[in-house]
């Protein structure tokens, strides 16, 4: 296929080219897919609506370009390779045909189930194949997924699932982290109390601890594929899509209320995908691909599914935790299935560091070609340390920085093509108009210049609502600078035009590569029976990037600080889930509030940052003496 750039000077052409014509430009990559009848306009937009149309009149269906596409050629090729939690089980492949074979049947089995095109199903599974085929299977059948990450509590399914109006929810007994089971099928129990739009449950044999079975709601995925078996036909015919129907909703949080369903489409975001893995990464046939992301999260989505597989890649996935058995984990499996691209976060890369050398030290990295990195802005000392211990120098480390409502990359090296430089994403990808914005909404031209990253005009893997709430995505996205998609991210252009992103400038955290909305926190601790409000901020983290740091104020019923700090601590993981579990807690009798009752969260931003020196003015505080107070406090939790 031919999507590839061939050098620096292939990829300054391309870009240009993709900016003065771009609906020229993606119509040539998107005929390099294969379509069951040809769009009939390749773009119509305006993002006051905002209101993105991309291969318009076209009909396709994903999947038929993710496995049937490939039989003749790579039938036999590994489309999967599995590793499981423990190293001593055995792993699995799945070539392009198995592939085929498994989602066809689970198509089957979502039919016999009732499950029609256009159908919401909440998919609650570990990091296993069957989560790859049930999302497959979906896309085959026309149903819209809606993956929940396997952190999430119930309350957030239950929300989830309510938001969607769900029908079905495909899930597991439990999934194998490191030395511990999660009972997956036990909090979705937990969560269907509160769900009238689920008519049945699909579950997943894994761990094969007790679970609940409800007689004519709850089902075994075993027993639903025994009987498709019997039925005696295993095809299943893709359903014929339209280029702007809906794939998929993926949740992320943003700055204020519950987290917000994003919605991708069908043509654009496999067009986007599928190019961005292949051009981006440099994919060759052959190569064995390992992203370490979960499928619960965007990048899963684009780049262990869809994007990979609509190229015809080996795509590696993981059911486990990096530190397990030990901190040498990731490096074994590279070695056992001489991977070539290695995809994975910068938290992953900081704790693996922490660890020590005597994990890396030693092992065989010699099949690496490519790096990536995800997720959060990567520090210098740990890119330095992937691009030595794990790339020996040798491999490019592509920092691709996107976001769950781009679909796919928006910023970053194109590997062993443009350069790099630690920390920076480097350049826009082809067909990507950036923008840096003042805070008066002026665009800032030149280099050397910071501002509120935003990008001027539509590229194909972008969101095109939010579910259910289509004025929630143009406030949240295209309010803030008019004709523009505004990031959230702050960034920076160097003398040279490179690009840097500073991070969120906005109130959501990046903790561990997950992102959290600190209102989101807040709603949780305050829902504590003993919180009287709280105000929650991110701070710097060694290891995770950020931390969650919560100031609360407590009634006067549990005097005892560490109780009280565990109490607020279950009451978060019982709503969010345990990802989204403060970090610190400091107790304070007062927020600093200006005299309009609004939180100064600056204020408070500086104190969990530690830096107290010097907090601006805070002579608009209704009781300036509040700050003092919190200081002190704060010097105490250090
Ligand atoms: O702040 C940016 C950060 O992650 C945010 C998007 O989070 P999410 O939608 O969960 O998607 C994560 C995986 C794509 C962004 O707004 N971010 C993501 N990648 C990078 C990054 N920050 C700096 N550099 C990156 N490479």
């Amino acid at each position: 296929m031919n999507l590839k750039v061939k050098s620096f000077e292939d990829y300054k052409e391309t870009y240009k080219k993709s900016v003065e014509r771009p609906e020229e430009f993606w119509s040539g990559i998107a005929e390099e897919f294969k379509w069951r009848k040809k769009w009939d306009k390749v773009l119509s937009w305006d993002f006051k609506g905002p209101d993105v149309k991309w291969f318009e009149g076209g009909k396709l269906n994903i999947t038929e370009n993710c496995l049937d596409r490939h039989i003749a050629e790579l039938g036999d090729k590994p489309a999967i390779i599995w590793e499981p939690n423990d190293p001593n089980e055995a792993y699995r492949m799945l070539s392009y045909k198995q592939l085929l074979f498994n989602v066809e049947q689970f198509s089957n089995v979502l039919k016999n189930n009732g499950v029609v095109k256009g159908d919401r199903i909440c998919i609650y599974l570990p990091m296993v194949p069957e989560l790859a085929i049930a999302v497959l299977a979906c896309a085959r059948i026309g149903a819209i997924h809606s993956v929940v990450f396997g952190g999430f509590s119930a309350q957030s399914i239950a929300d989830r699932i309510k938001d969607a109006q769900c029908k079905l929810v495909i899930t597991a007994d439990g999934s194998f982290r490191g030395t511990k089971i999660i009972e997956l099928k036990d909090i979705v129990d937990d969560a269907l109390g509160q769900c009238p739009s689920v008519e049945k449950v699909i579950v997943l044999t894994r761990t094969r601890t007790p679970v609940s079975m409800i007689k004519g709601r709850d089902v075994w995925w075993e027993d639903e594929i025994k009987k498709v078996e019997t039925q005696g036909n295993p095809h299943f015919p893709a359903e014929e899509m339209d280029a702007e129907d809906m794939l998929f909703i993926l949740y992320t949080s943003g700055s204020t209320g519950s987290p917000k369903g994003v919605v991708h489409t069908c043509g654009g975001y496999m067009v986007y995908t599928g190019y961005t893995f292949a051009n981006t990464f440099q994919y060759e046939q052959g190569d064995v691909y390992f992203c370490t992301a979960d499928i619960g999260w965007i990048t899963g989505h684009s780049y262990i599914v869809y994007g990979p597989l609509s190229q015809g890649a080996t795509s590696l996935m993981f059911e486990g935790i990096p530190t397990y058995p030990d901190a040498g984990r990731l490096w074994d499996i590279v070695k056992k299935h001489q991977v070539n691209i290695l995809y994975t976060a910068p938290t992953a890369i900081r704790s693996l560091m922490g660890a020590g050398d005597d994990f890396v030290d030693g092992k065989d990295f010699s099949s690496i070609k490519t790096l990536g990195s995800v997720g959060e802005p990567i520090n210098e000392e740990a890119w330095k340390w992937f691009d030595e211990k794990i790339g020996h120098g040798q491999a490019p480390i592509v920092d691709t920085y996107w976001q769950t409502e781009t679909g796919g990359f928006i910023i970053s090296p194109i590997a062993g093509i443009t350069p790099t430089i630690p920390s920076y994403a480097m350049f826009p990808q082809p067909g990507i108009q950036l923008a840096l914005m003042d805070e008066q909404g002026k665009e800032i031209a030149g280099n050397n210049v910071s501002g509120n990253l935003c990008v001027k005009f539509p590229w194909p893997g972008m969101l095109r609502t939010t579910y259910g709430d289509h004025e929630r995505c143009r406030k949240t996205y295209f309010a803030a600078y008019p004709n523009m998609y505004f990031t959230g991210d702050g960034c920076l252009r160097d003398q040279d035009g490179y690009y840097r992103i500073t991070g969120r400038v906005d109130d959501v955290l990046n903790v561990s590569g997950h992102r959290i909305g600190t209102a989101e926190v807040e709603d949780a601790i305050n829902k504590h029976s003993d919180v009287v409000e709280s105000a929650v901020v991110g701070y710097p983290h060694a290891i995770k990037g950020q931390g969650i740091y919560a100031f609360v104020i407590a009634g006067d019923h549990q005097k005892d600080e560490e109780l009280m700090r565990g109490d607020i601590n279950k009451t978060v993981s019982r709503i969010i889930g345990a990802i989204a579990k403060p970090d610190k807690i400091q107790f304070v009798d007062g927020l600093p509030k200006t005299r309009s009752g609004k939180i100064m969260r600056r204020i408070l931003r500086k104190i969990a940052e530690g830096d107290t020196t010097n907090l601006g003015d805070t002579s608009t505080l209704l009781d300036p003496e509040v700050v003092e107070r919190i200081k002190k406090g704060a010097e105490k939790l250090r």
